[in-house]
């Protein structure tokens, strides 16, 4: 598809925009979808965000408290605006969708584009060259960016994520995502291979193959599924470490896990979001899954690959929530034994199937202490299987400098542990053999074999 932009008139030959971005992995990418669109219409990016003419926040409705930093801000942005009148904002992503034109009212934003709208900034941002405010927010039954090569803005140069398909077609019950981002529609196996075939040849050592719910994708001309796409995906690039998310638990096939352990360079990694542990709350949250089915799955990803590393999403004080449910949710953790997860109170989401159903009734400070339990519980799990890992050699991708010191590198081990280890004469991008020293429930650290 060609695209053609109407370019705005600015003062300044080269126009600048700025991004930030909150939220998932899908809007990090979908904010490279838009610094490709931007680039394409004619504007430069810029870091700083005093240097922008053009200032674009990609945002994201999940919980409250993310979209109370958004607000928070759109109030430094008004400073910015103060200063410098001339500057445009736009806002971009879930919340753009959610909210709509109440986000017009509010006197910093000059435009709102919702997840399947992109590609109409340029035109919106033109527009509001006469004073004019902009919005569009439609969902797309069909829109996929296929045609569109993200500008990679987090710039290690070895890690990128290829989203392979948009939207979600679950209704769980607690989720606003359906309602921000629409029915899902799969991208084509020949764009995916080609845009991971260009990140090898640019250089990159690591793809992670991105969708809400990864496991119904669907090419439905060629009825291409998931284990199949990524099977495509691991042939083409062998060189390259593959990565996946996320896996819906009612959806993740055996076919996955076999594709996974028949190719060394699909990553054993599966983040596997269960929610509660509590069969009567999965119900609830409509989930479609029971504790026991969701065990099954476990045990088989231990069965066919042995080594593979797990991490879940948990939500504390779901509506009704009793405190057995919640020790389902403990006592299910031990169980699947997660090296990692994610870990959140319950934020209620309005028009959500919880929202218009179900009471919010478990106390915020009762929310706040099962949350408590939930999380030293996991650093107590994440500690041991760190431990596990005590006198071993692991292969790591090296993906940046430490956060403390440039003479130590990071990166990850195909489990997705986070590894520590003197540089020595390593560089960011190179596969290290490194033998585990010591750790913390957080981190591995090692020594690289020479
Ligand atoms: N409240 C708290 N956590 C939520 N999540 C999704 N919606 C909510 C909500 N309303 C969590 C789920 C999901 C992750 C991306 O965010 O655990 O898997
Ligand atoms: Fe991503 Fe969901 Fe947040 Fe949207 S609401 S940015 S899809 S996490």
């Amino acid at each position: 598809m060609k695209i053609d932009y109407i370019r705005p008139v600015f003062d300044k030959t080269t126009p600048r925009f700025y991004i930030e971005t909150y939220g998932c992995q899908m809007n990090v990418n979908d904010s490279e979808v838009v610094a490709s669109i931007m680039q394409k219409a004619g504007y430069s990016i810029t870091k700083e965000l005093n240097d922008s003419d053009i200032i674009l926040i990609n945002t994201c409705s999940i919980r409250e408290n993310a979209e109370q930093r958004v607000w928070g801000r759109l109030d430094v942005f008004r400073q910015e605006k103060k200063k410098r009148p001339e500057v445009r904002v736009a806002l971009i992503g879930c919340m753009a969708e959610r909210l709509k034109d109440k986000l017009l009212e509010n006197q910093v934003v000059d435009i709102v584009v919702g997840p399947d709208a992109y590609r109409d900034l340029p035109k919106l941002l033109a527009e509001t060259e006469s004073g004019q405010k902009g919005i569009n927010v439609l969902l797309s039954r069909e829109e996929t960016y296929s045609d569109i090569s993200p500008v990679r803005l987090d710039k290690n140069g070895v890690t990128a994520f290829v989203s392979i398909m948009r939207g979600c077609n679950n209704v769980c019950a607690f989720c606003v995502v359906p309602f921000t981002r629409g029915t899902e529609r799969s991208r084509s196996p020949q764009t995916i291979v080609g845009e991971v075939e260009e990140l090898r040849d640019k250089g990159y050592k690591e793809v992670t193959l991105l969708g809400q719910n990864v496991d119904s994708y669907l090419w439905k001309p060629e009825n291409l599924n998931f284990a199949q796409l990524l099977e495509q995906v691991a042939l083409a690039v062998p060189q390259m470490r593959v990565r996946f998310s996320t896996s819906h638990p009612k959806d993740m096939s055996d076919e996955v896990l076999v594709t996974m352990a028949r190719h060394a360079n699909i990553c054993n990694y599966i983040h596997l979001p269960v929610q509660s542990g509590s069969t009567e709350v999965l119900k609830r949250m409509n989930r479609k899954y029971t504790r026991e089915e969701y065990l099954e799955r476990i045990k088989k990803i231990r069965e066919i690959i042995p080594d593979c590393g797990i991490s879940t999403d948990i939500i504390a004080g779901f509506c009704g929530e009793t405190i057995e449910d919640h020790k389902a949710t403990l006592s299910l953790m031990a169980t699947a034994a997660y090296d990692f997860a994610y870990m959140f109170n319950y934020s209620e989401r309005p028009n959500t199937k919880a929202a218009r159903h179900f009471a919010d009734d478990v106390p915020e400070h009762e929310k706040t202490e099962r949350l408590n339990e939930i999380i030293a519980l996991q650093n107590r799990l994440s500690l041991e299987s760190h431990r596990n890992e005590l006198g071993k050699t692991v292969e790591v991708l090296a993906e940046a400098y430490s956060k403390r010191s440039d003479k130590d590198l990071c990166g990850r081990t195909a489990q997705n542990k986070m590894v520590i280890f003197p540089r020595k004469n390593y560089r960011i991008g190179d596969t290290v053999l490194v033998k585990i020293v010591s750790c913390t429930s957080a981190t591995l650290k090692g020594e690289a074999l020479d």
